[in-house]
């Protein structure tokens, strides 16, 4: 409910330079204020301690003066919102929603032009947003730069990505904010650095610890017809400034009043479960606009994918030779292609086997011979398959086995091309029945010399969610920016990769142990992330003698990423024949929720652990995930979420003694104990390992 407490916009009514709003339990404070010559500023406390020291705020425009100052107030708005609402998929059946909101209209004396600016004050964290009401002097305008600035009042431990406006396939880089430089950076991690904007751009979402243990963390909310903010930083004076994506002519937005920018957004907290449980970011985000969300299935899938990626198969039929060469144009096979007809039925079958809902099939349409790194206009179509895919005997057979097909868009960057065969896309989806889609968008874009992050690219990743919803088709979008919470109002939106997955693991020097324990401080704050956990086989050298890539994690640890890396969409990663070897532990995979009633942080330290228990939305199964970094650990947990007066039977999946993510990552135990609210569960975590516990009622 929307609660009124005071507002005038009566003229005449004075209305001071400096306003405040404080988060609901008062442990936040927002103060405004205009400084000399009418700059918006804004600073931020935790309880009494600065978080944001005075910070400019302010836009620059191509056109017609900047509105960065000579601004008075005309009127202060405040409201409290409490409110719960229910997402279609989620951590939890019902999000609360409450917040302290304040309002100021502002006007430019001489150009007579008009913003709000908006400020909302969570428990968790805060809120900011430029508001550009409809007006006759401002109706078209273009953005040339956002001045939004982040002082942070120390030097503060952080966890960063360098500002790649076409990637967020990084390792994280853990350093002091005064140590931040790219050229700190490990440059042999399997990507090319060609977008990296500058030595001292780095990503949002940041996350940070104060030398007095405040958990802080930067980043945005509802970008929509605007470009991803990256940040500048200051490195000794510990400064961030908004640094938004420019379009292929050096811009960042091309506006039209009434319109907003996106939030942005400072969560803080001395609890670090506080931020890691944050839903803020879905909060700032719509309500959902699809009236019939019956459609919208959580999915648990397996996939002709992990196979391309240790090099067992390939996407291609032919070769790039081969397809190059071949005289009368036609694709002579090698012979090693993956997505066959027949082996698609294999997959078909062992996910029927093993109560799955889906199966993707990577490599299944032409034009994967030459799909990579050529800038190549028009390479795929979308909808021819290669000779050795029969779309119809593959969808019929999994019709009737009960498997639903998860189609697979590879863009390679060229967004021209798929807009153009969109309809014709959807429409071979719908004729077979696909519910969903995986897209792609590996390499750089068409129309060239746009990013990745750029307003033109998050409206189209917006349009397809959009588009797909329309025809009642879920996506799972790779290599997009990162969500921002958008999935709350297009809940079709299941999944996006938009970090460093676990395929890194398979051909770069991969992912640190530390890496998931830092994804649910950033890149899951925005919405369910493809991770693409459940590698079992940890070593490459299982596939070639010769290969020193490996997953770097422990088996268990692999397990625990069911639970702790939230996602609706979730894949059973490895190849069939490794599940079938390692039967015993793959029984969590098979049986792990994807939809939640609840969802408890039970402990949480950015860089280090991560401890979560979940709730099964249809039953009344717990299931609890723990992981640490490089780092062996030992924590007790209090089951005291479990309903009282019920006896529960507890499967752990944990790391044998001998375990380790390098020396001995496949060592792992399994052990079934009788536990109540009452227990406590002492968990051994290897170094880089995790454990794995179902939960289920046995009275
Ligand atoms: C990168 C994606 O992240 C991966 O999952 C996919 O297999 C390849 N692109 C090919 O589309
Ligand atoms: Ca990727």
């Amino acid at each position: 409910m929307k609660k009124y407490i005071a507002i005038s916009f009566l003229l005449l009514v004075f209305f001071s330079n400096a306003q405040t709003v404080q988060s609901p339990s008062k442990q936040i404070t927002l103060d405004f204020k205009l400084i000399e010559n009418g700059k918006p500023t804004y600073s931020a406390t935790y309880k009494n301690k600065p978080v944001i020291a005075t910070s400019r705020l302010g836009i620059k425009l191509k056109e017609g003066g900047d509105l960065m100052d000579g601004f008075s107030i005309d009127s202060v708005g405040q409201w409290t919102i409490n409110e719960t609402w229910k997402p279609v998929l989620g951590e939890q059946t019902n999000i609360k929603n409450n917040y302290n909101e304040l309002t100021i209209a502002l006007s430019q004396k001489a150009t007579g032009r008009k913003i709000n600016i908006t400020f909302k004050a969570f428990d968790e964290g805060v809120a900011f947003r430029y508001e550009f009401p409809k007006q006759k002097n401002l109706n078209y305008f273009i953005i040339s730069d956002e001045k939004s600035e982040f002082n942070l009042t120390g030097n503060h431990k952080t966890f960063w990505l360098p500002g790649d406006f076409d990637s967020q396939e990084y390792a994280y880089t853990e350093s002091k904010l005064s140590e931040v430089s790219t050229d700190n950076i490990d440059k042999n991690n399997g990507i090319n650095l060609k977008s990296i904007a500058g030595k001292y751009v780095i990503q949002s979402p940041l996350m940070m610890k104060s030398a007095d243990g405040l958990y802080i963390n930067i980043f945005e909310a509802a970008v929509i017809n605007y470009p991803v903010m990256h940040l500048d930083l200051v490195p000794n004076e510990f400064k961030l400034t908004s640094h938004l994506v420019p379009n292929a002519i050096g811009y960042k937005a091309y506006l039209q009043t009434p319109c907003v920018s996106p939030w942005r957004t400072i969560m803080v907290s001395n609890d670090a479960r506080d931020i890691v449980g944050s839903k803020i970011i879905l909060n700032l985000n719509e309500p959902s606009k699809i009236e019939d969300a019956s459609w919208i299935k959580p999915m648990k899938y397996v996939g002709v994918w992990w196979e391309m990626h240790v090099g067992k198969s390939t996407w291609d039929f032919a070769g790039s030779q081969n397809a190059q060469n071949a005289a009368d144009g036609k694709l002579i096979p090698t012979g090693k292609h993956g997505a066959t007809t027949e082996n698609t039925k294999h997959y078909i079958d062992f996910a029927a086997k093993n109560g799955f809902d889906g199966v993707l099939v990577e490599g299944w349409n032409v034009g994967w011979e030459d799909w990579f790194g050529n800038w190549k206009e028009n390479v795929f179509d979308f909808t021819t398959p290669y000779p050795d895919f029969d779309l119809k005997a593959v969808n019929d057979y999994a019709k009737s086995k009960g498997i639903k097909m998860i189609m697979h868009h590879e863009t390679s960057g060229s967004v021209a091309n798929y807009e153009r065969h969109l309809d014709r896309a959807m429409d071979l989806m719908k004729k077979y029945g696909y519910p969903a889609v995986k897209s792609g968008y590996v390499g750089r874009i068409i129309p060239r010399g746009e990013f990745h992050d750029g307003q033109t690219m998050v409206n189209h990743f917006n349009y397809v969610a959009q588009r797909m919803a329309e025809n009642k088709l879920m996506v799972n979008s790779h290599e997009s920016s990162r969500p921002t919470g958008y999935s709350r109002t297009y809940p079709n939106y299941i999944a996006a990769e938009a970090a460093r997955g676990n395929e890194f693991n398979a051909w770069s020097n991969g992912n640190p142990p530390m890496h998931e324990t830092i994804l649910p401080f950033t890149r899951l704050l925005g919405g369910p992330m493809d991770y693409t956990p459940g590698i079992f086989e940890i070593k490459m050298s299982f596939y070639d003698k010769t290969k020193t890539a490996q997953v770097h994690t422990t088996l268990a640890k692999q397990l625990a990423l069911y639970v702790t890396m939230y996602s609706p969409l979730q894949m059973a990663a490895d190849l069939p024949e490794n599940y079938e070897k390692y039967a015993d532990a793959f029984q969590f995979i098979k049986e792990v929720a994807v939809d939640w009633q609840d969802s408890k942080y039970l402990e949480a330290e950015p860089g280090d652990y991560l401890t979560v228990a979940r709730k099964d939305k249809n039953s009344e199964k717990w299931f609890l995930g723990a992981i640490t970094d490089e780092n062996p650990r030992n924590t007790e947990i209090k089951l005291d979420f479990l309903s009282p007066n019920k006896k529960y039977k507890a499967i752990i999946y944990q790391d044998g003694k001998a375990a380790h993510w390098e020396k001995n990552p496949i060592n792992y135990e399994i052990k079934t104990l009788t536990v109540t609210s009452k227990s406590k569960l002492k968990l051994v975590l290897a170094g880089g390992g995790g454990a794995a516990v179902s939960l289920e009622p046995v009275n």
